[in-house]
């Protein structure tokens, strides 16, 4: 099964950007742990990033079109973009919201909502690169159920 992990703006610096919030494995080492984490699950997971929304809105268009599996960290989006929510709309395979921090319990008010939890099946938040494994797990275990 093939499963897409989209990443949103700022996540490329992951590694270098605020360690102390998102720790310090990198994004290509993000990228290189989610596609083994997939062999083992038995799924075949493309991860990609972007700082442009539209680019973010054109990948989630064609997942809905494909009916693909879709991990998502839509990063500040997440709070803000009605464009994401409504592609997270047309999604017809399971979407699972995932965020390294977790946004709920963080300082800046305008983190506390998310356009993505409405389309969600799953939401994994606050354990770091890890929240990526118990993502694709949990789309693994619900396209093969
Ligand atoms: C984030 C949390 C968001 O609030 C923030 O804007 C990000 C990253 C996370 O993974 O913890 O860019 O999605």
């Amino acid at each position: 099964t093939k499963v897409l992990v989209l990443n949103g703006p700022n996540l490329g610096r992951l590694g270098r950007r605020q360690p102390e919030i998102y720790g310090t494995t990198t994004y290509a080492d993000l990228v290189e742990r989610c596609r083994s984490w997939g062999t083992g699950l038995g799924l075949d997971v493309e991860t990609r990033q972007t700082n442009h929304e539209g680019e973010l809105v054109d990948w989630l268009n064609a997942a809905a079109d494909e009916r693909v599996p879709v991990v998502l960290n839509a990063a500040a989006w997440t709070h803000y973009s009605y464009a994401v929510y409504d592609a997270c709309a047309q999604l017809e395979a399971p979407l699972v919201e995932v965020h390294l921090s977790d946004p709920e319990t963080r300082p800046e008010v305008w983190r506390h909502t998310s356009v993505v939890t409405p389309h969600a099946a799953a939401v994994v938040t606050g354990k770091g690169v890890d929240g990526y494994r118990e993502a694709l797990e949990f789309v693994a275990a619900t396209v093969a159920g």
